[in-house]
């Protein structure tokens, strides 16, 4: 077996939280030669083959979020969730905000003269515990089933965070139409925990087809997200654009790194998210689901800087 030493020079173990995986020395090589998007890509495969060998007979779902690669399902918390949770948003005094244009210009307080667009809430300790079994309902078994039909693998929550976005006439960068820069079936679930009918504040889609008719159109060659046009029909024309309304305590999921998006923004008051981030694992989300460590996932690293064989390993290039 050959060994892997990452960029510091640091051996590179091969373990997800207790497991061991199988790397042949074919592999190795491979992995020695990729970046990280291909290091992702390795690991990706060997977690479907780990599922596959676990569920030989499992059928394809064909499910609105397979189809898409986005579904829209309904009361998936109740109301008395959806009121603890924006209880404990309510009553939290820590916000990461992003003012407008700023990109990635995250700044720690907030300040009541800026005009923000979006801002993300960090909740504490005891309100973690509260939150804990509304993770079960969400991930109960309907949507497990989807979300493992789509990935042909398990997959584990990455990370967790609660977003705030507010009127704005000039939105900012992850309000036009993007895809997300993430390894292939990093998927999100977005909470809502305010009436989209009620704020304005949503998320269009598009479904894979259209997804592909736009990346071949050149429109994402365009690095300035800010300058992209929020309407496609000129791009695309026969473009559809999925819109759903989501109600408080409906679920959003979709897989966000192939398919386009976009934010639109709140008329009134603010649309309030919960968002779980989702990756493919070894394991069931339930074994490895880690309450400190979801809930308080270094900002800005995206999983394209993490080492997926070693979580939260910053890992770059080999
Ligand atoms: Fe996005």
């Amino acid at each position: 077996m050959l060994e892997l030493l990452d960029a510091k020079g640091k051996k590179i173990e091969f373990f997800v939280e207790k497991e061991k995986i199988e790397i042949s020395d074919a592999e190795a090589e491979c992995f020695l030669q990729q970046d990280i998007r291909g290091v992702w890509a390795i690991f990706y495969e060997k977690c479907r083959e780990k599922y596959l060998k676990k569920n030989p007979n499992i059928e394809r779902l064909e499910s609105d979020l397979y189809r898409n690669g986005v579904e829209h399902i309904a009361s998936v918390l109740s109301d008395k969730d959806v009121t603890l949770v924006r209880s404990i948003i309510e009553n939290s005094s820590v916000f990461h905000t992003f003012p407008r244009s700023s990109g990635s210009n995250v700044t720690e307080e907030a300040d009541v003269n800026v005009t923000y667009t979006a801002q993300h809430i960090e909740i504490n300790a005891e309100a973690k515990i509260k939150i804990y079994p509304l993770l079960y309902r969400i991930l109960n078994n309907e949507t497990v089933k989807k979300i493992e039909s789509l990935m042909q693998s398990y997959f584990a929550i990455d990370h967790i965070f609660f977003s705030r976005t507010y009127p704005d006439a000039d939105p900012i960068v992850s309000f036009r139409w993007h895809r997300d820069a993430g390894p292939k079936f990093q998927t999100h679930i977005m909470v809502y925990l305010s009436d989209s009918e009620e704020t304005g504040g949503r998320t269009e889609f598009i479904n894979y087809h259209y997804s592909g008719c736009v990346e071949l159109s050149g429109y994402a060659g365009n690095k300035n997200i800010e300058r992209r046009a929020t309407d496609l029909k000129y791009i695309v024309p026969d473009m559809e654009v999925i819109a759903p309304k989501p109600r408080a305590g409906d679920i959003i999921i979709f897989n966000a790194t192939q398919i386009y998006h976009q934010g639109i923004h709140p008329n009134t008051g603010y649309r309030d998210v919960m968002f779980i981030i989702l990756r493919p694992d070894m394991m069931s989300w339930s074994k490895s689901v880690d309450l400190k460590k979801v809930f308080s996932h270094p900002r800005g690293l995206a999983l394209f800087s993490q080492n997926p064989f070693s979580n939260y390993a910053t890992l770059t290039r080999y």
